[in-house]
């Protein structure tokens, strides 16, 4: 019997890196899950070129088009579902998510968050840890439940704060993890490694 591979919706909603770092892991010959989607809030999102330029199926969802959140979430859900997603990957994904589109996608519904969680969730994290002078910042990965940025973790990568550093600095060493941890992320979900 031909082994199912895990079929990966990416939700963007701008520049997208995190996504193409993916994208790139999709493509080994040894990886457990195929990208089935990606979809946007926004029409301009960065991403978006470079998801088509790859040749992945592509959607734009904008926010702004519904009357509210759920009428939103469920066309989402409803696009995911119909791209047959086993699991959906939120990459800079700047929407809250209703409880109800969560619940649908319980336990395959997964975020990166470039902070050491649970310190420092929501936004503008870089600022914030420089402000708050620690000694060592990073990037999450974690299960998505209806509370922001807390759901179980799945990964972490830590990297220090140096003396000079700036938001732009600290961003792009942050940045650097987040590209290795997210498909790594994925690989032991789609291999039943981690379970929620
Ligand atoms: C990433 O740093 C990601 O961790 C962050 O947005 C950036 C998106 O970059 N996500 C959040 O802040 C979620 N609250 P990318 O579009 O280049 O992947």
């Amino acid at each position: 019997m031909t082994k199912h591979t895990s079929q990966v919706a990416i939700l963007i909603s701008g520049r997208g890196s995190n996504m193409q770092s993916i994208l790139a892991d999709s493509a080994q010959a040894d990886c457990p899950y195929q990208v089935c989607l990606v979809l946007s809030n926004r029409a301009d999102a960065q991403g978006l070129n470079t998801a088509q330029a790859a040749g992945i199926p592509t959607a734009v969802i904008q926010h702004q088009d519904y009357p509210d959140r759920i009428s939103f979430d469920q066309q989402m859900q409803h696009c995911i579902q119909t791209h047959h997603a086993d699991v959906v990957a939120l990459a800079g994904f700047m929407r809250i998510l209703s409880a109800e589109f969560v619940q649908a996608f319980s336990g395959r519904l997964i975020n990166i968050h470039p902070s050491l969680l649970p310190e420092f969730k929501g936004l503008h994290t870089h600022q914030r840890a420089l402000e708050s002078g620690v000694k060592e910042h990073g990037a999450s990965v974690h299960f998505v439940t209806p509370e922001l940025d807390a759901g179980p973790i799945i990964a972490q990568a830590r990297v220090p704060v140096l003396a000079d550093d700036d938001v732009d600095s600290l961003a792009a060493r942050v940045l650097e993890q987040e590209h290795l941890i997210y498909p790594q992320a994925l690989r032991a979900l789609a291999q039943g490694e981690i379970k929620f």
